[in-house]
């Protein structure tokens, strides 16, 4: 698919869930976050056809986010029935890792292809600030179990306040390099200040070059994270709400009421 600005649209992230094993500071409040209705949330059928018709109009990568998406009840059924679309070239996840201990053999063996898995600091302290009280062991643990299980390659995904040279950045760039594994910075984002930015060493926030469909967890196909137009599967159907999705692109993102827990960053 080509939108009309002549961006080749091939990817696809998909929202499983609004919910989240953690708490970290730029992504979520402390306490009160609401809830969605469990019938707004989309069922996996309804994910595998919408999935289906996404890749006949011509989706070859896609992503499956959250919230965590390892907190999404039976995901791992969720995966083998994605696995079996032809078409899905690349085939990943972003999870923040705390549960992949659990989980790498089985999403591997259902025909996930790899992951990216969140580490904003190596200091167990400074993780549990971050994170409002994650363990960074689970974790690190979890970048093991995801490489031994074949999802490769690992990448981290690690959200810095202003650079790549913070502190806690350089830790995780020298964890990183230690390991063998690639690391993506992302500035911390304010989607409702327009406060976004490109992702340092892969491929988001780059408008002119944006190849991405969203689909939250409650069906919205949504063509830009910084802009509020969504589409609803429900209600139109997925051809029809990816057909204007594409249309309606925006040429370059400004800013949105989204959350980034609901949509996946
Ligand atoms: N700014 C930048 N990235 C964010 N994420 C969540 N909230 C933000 C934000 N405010 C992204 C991070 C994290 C993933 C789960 O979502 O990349 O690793
Ligand atoms: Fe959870 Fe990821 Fe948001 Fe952190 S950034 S609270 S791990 S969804």
């Amino acid at each position: 698919m080509f939108d009309r600005f002549n961006r080749h649209i091939h990817y696809l992230r998909i929202s499983v869930t609004d919910k989240c094993n953690l708490r970290c500071v730029y992504c979520m409040p402390a306490e009160g976050v609401p809830i969605m209705r469990h019938e707004d949330v989309l069922s996996f059928e309804e994910i595998e056809a919408f999935s289906r018709v996404a890749v006949t109009m011509g989706i070859t990568k896609v992503r499956l986010t959250g919230g965590e998406p390892l907190v999404r009840r039976n995901v791992v059924t969720l995966v083998s029935m994605l696995a079996a679309i032809n078409g899905i070239q690349d085939f990943a996840m972003t999870s923040n890792g705390v549960c992949m201990t659990e989980f790498a053999e089985d999403l591997a063996a259902a025909g996930l292809h790899r992951v990216n898995i969140s580490l904003d600091a190596i200091d167990p302290e400074r993780y549990a600030e971050i994170t409002r009280g994650g363990d960074v062991s689970n974790v690190l643990a979890g970048i093991t179990a995801a490489r031994n299980a074949g999802l490769s390659p690992v990448k981290l995904n690690c959200v810095v306040q202003y650079s790549p040279e913070e502190p806690d950045a350089r830790a995780v760039a020298e964890f990183a390099q230690k390991e063998g594994l690639e690391v993506r910075f992302i500035r911390r984002m304010d989607l409702s200040k327009g406060l976004f930015s490109v992702v340092i060493g892969g491929s988001g926030g780059d408008c002119a070059r944006c190849n991405r469909l969203r689909l939250s967890c409650n069906g919205l196909v949504r063509p830009c994270l910084f802009n509020d137009l969504g589409f609803s599967v429900r209600e139109l159907g997925p051809e029809e709400a990816i057909r204007r999705a594409v249309e309606e692109k925006p040429v370059c993102g400004d800013k949105s009421n989204a959350l980034f827990h609901a949509i996946g960053g």
